[in-house]
C-alpha cells in the first residue's frame, strides 16, 4: 500500500524497509495533542479568511476533538505507513469526515506544521522543567535555612581550605539553578515565534492571516522569515545546551551528595527512600538517585553534541535530517524533568550530620588563613605572616594538634606579636563571622541571601 497522502507521482510503492527506516511516527506521536492543537487553529484561521467554508471548519474542529479522544483513551491505531504524527491524523481526519478533511492541509506543509509542533511541545515542557527546578530552589532554601549556622569545612581541591557554613554551601547550589532557570525562561522567550505560514519554505499563495494562527496558539510573533522558520532547530539545540549545564550541576550537587554520604565523610544521611542496598553486603546503602542523576548527565551532553552536529552545515531549507531531532530533544527534556524532580523531593529531605561536619572542620587547619590575617592585623606583611602560620602548622602536624589547641607559647614561638585574643580567631566560629562582606559565609550573610532569594522566587512566580 502506498502513502495515499502523497503517492500521486509514484509508480511503486516504498520499500517496507524503508517505510519503517523513515518514519518517525513511533516517537513523534507524542506531540499529538500539539499537532491537533495546531490544526485546529489553522483550520479557524482559513475559516476566518474564506479559504474553508464554516461547515468544513466545524467538521474538522469536530473530527479533531474526536481523534484527540481516541488518542487519549489509546484507541487510536497509529500505523506506520503513514509516516508520522501529522499524516496519521489527517488521515484519520479524513477517513471521519471525508473531503473537508482533505481540505485542512491547505495553505501549509508539513515543514511549518512540524515546526510549529515541537515549539509549542517544548514551551509546554519548559514550563513544566522550570516548575521542577523552581520547586528544587525551594527545597535548597529550606535545607540553608535549617542550616544557617552549622559549620563544615569548606574545599578547594577537596582539601581542606576554610570553614564555611553549611548554609552557605547549599546557596551556592541555590546560585547555579537560579542561572538555569534564567536560562529556560530566556529560550523560551526566544522560541516563542511562529512557523506556521512559512508553508514548505517559501510561504503560500493563499490569503492567509498569521496574526490570527499567532493569537490562537499563543505565540508572541510570526517568524519573520519562511526559510528559516521551517529549516532551524536552535531552539532545540538551546534547550540541550541549557539542559546540559544544569544536568552539570546536578551532576556536581550529585558527587557531593554521594562522597558525604559515605563512611569517610558522614556529613549526611539521605533518606532510605533514594537508596538502594546491596544484594550481597547486607551493610551497603547505595545513593542510587545521585549517583544515577550523575551518570544521566552523560546522555544529555551528548544529545547537544547530536543536535549540534545535525544542525551543522545544513542547506537551507527543511531536510529530513530534521526529523532526527526528536529523539535527542525528546529525551532531554525527560531525563532532565525527571532529575529535577527527584533532586527536588530529596533535597529537603537530607539529614544533617552537625557533629560530623564540624569535627571534620577542626581537621585539617581550616582556620590557618584566619590566624595569618590576625597577624596581618597585629602589623605584620602578609606574605611574612603565611610563612609564620606554615611554620606552625608544620609543628602542628608534628604534634598532631590543630592551631586551636597549641598554647599561647607554643604559638608565640612562631611569632611574639600573637596575644590571648587568637583564640577567638582560631575558633570555627569566629572564623566564619568574620568573613561578613555580601557574599561571605558569615551567617548573617546567609541570612540576607536566604531573604533575598525568597523575595526573588516570589517576584519572578
Ligand atoms: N516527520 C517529519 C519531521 O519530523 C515531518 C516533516 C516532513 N516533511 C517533509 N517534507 N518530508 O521532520
Amino acid at each position: 500500500m502506498s502513502n495515499k497522502l502523497w503517492g500521486g507521482r509514484f509508480t511503486e510503492s516504498t520499500d517496507e524497509f524503508v517505510q519503517k527506516f523513515t518514519a518517525s511516527v513511533s516517537f513523534d506521536q507524542r506531540m499529538a495533542q500539539q499537532d491537533i492543537n495546531c490544526s485546529r487553529a489553522h483550520a479557524r484561521m482559513l475559516g476566518s479568511v474564506g479559504v474553508l467554508s464554516t461547515e468544513d471548519v466545524n467538521k474538522i474542529l469536530q473530527g479533531l476533538e474526536e481523534i484527540a479522544a481516541e488518542i487519549e483513551a489509546g484507541t487510536f491505531e497509529w500505523s506506520v505507513v503513514l509516516e508520522d504524527v501529522h499524516m496519521n491524523i489527517e488521515a484519520r481526519l479524513t477517513d471521519k469526515i471525508g473531503d473537508a478533511g482533505k481540505r485542512l492541509h491547505t495553505g501549509r506543509s508539513r515543514n511549518d506544521q512540524v515546526a510549529t509542533d515541537i515549539r509549542l511541545y517544548v514551551r509546554d515542557a519548559l514550563n513544566l522543567i522550570t516548575a521542577q527546578a523552581v520547586r528544587l530552589q525551594h527545597g535548597m532554601l529550606e535545607l540553608a535555612e535549617r542550616n544557617i549556622d552549622v559549620i563544615m569545612p569548606g574545599f578547594t581541591h577537596l582539601q581542606t581550605a576554610q570553614p564555611v557554613t553549611f548554609g552557605h554551601h547549599v546557596m551556592a547550589w541555590f546560585e547555579m539553578i537560579s542561572r538555569d532557570v534564567d536560562r529556560f525562561r530566556d529560550c523560551g522567550k526566544r522560541m516563542n515565534v511562529m512557523p506556521l505560514g512559512a508553508a514548505a519554505l517559501a510561504g503560500t499563495p493563499y490569503p492567509i492571516d498569521r496574526e490570527h494562527t499567532r493569537e490562537s496558539l499563543g505565540f508572541t510573533r510570526i517568524a519573520a522569515n519562511s526559510l528559516d522558520a521551517v529549516s532551524d532547530r536552535d531552539f532545540a539545540i538551546e534547550l540541550c545546551a541549557a539542559a546540559a549545564i544544569t544536568m552539570t550541576h546536578l551532576s556536581r550537587m550529585a558527587e557531593e551528595l554521594v562522597l558525604w554520604s559515605s563512611a569517610q565523610f558522614d556529613f549526611i544521611e539521605l533518606p532510605d527512600r533514594f537508596c538502594t542496598g546491596s544484594s550481597i553486603m547486607p551493610q551497603k546503602k547505595n545513593p542510587d538517585v545521585p549517583e544515577l542523576i550523575r551518570g544521566k548527565t552523560g546522555r544529555v551532553n551528548g544529545h547537544l553534541v547530536s543536535l549540534l552536529t545535525l544542525m551543522k552545515s545544513q542547506p537551507l531549507a527543511y531536510n529530513k535530517d530534521n526529523q532526527e531531532d526528536k529523539e535527542p530533544l525528546f529525551d532531554t527534556i525527560d531525563t532532565l524533568h525527571d532529575s529535577l524532580r527527584a533532586f527536588a523531593d530529596m533535597i529537603p529531605a537530607i539529614a544533617v550530620k552537625k557533629e560530623s561536619m564540624l569535627e571534620s572542620a577542626r581537621k585539617g587547619f581550616a582556620t590557618a588563613t584566619d590566624l595569618a590575617d590576625y597577624l596581618v592585623r597585629r602589623g605584620l606583611p602578609f606574605r611574612d605572616s603565611h610563612e609564620v602560620v606554615g611554620n606552625a602548622v608544620r609543628f602542628g602536624v608534628e604534634q598532631g594538634k590543630d592551631l586551636s589547641e597549641l598554647t599561647l607559647e607554643q604559638l608565640q614561638s612562631f611569632c611574639k606579636e600573637i596575644d590571648t585574643d587568637v583564640f577567638d580567631v582560631l575558633t570555627l566560629e569566629g572564623s566564619v563571622a568574620s568573613r561578613d562582606q555580601p557574599g561571605g559565609t558569615a551567617p548573617r550573610q546567609v541570612a540576607l541571601a536566604i531573604e533575598a532569594a525568597r523575595a526573588g522566587l516570589s517576584k519572578s512566580s
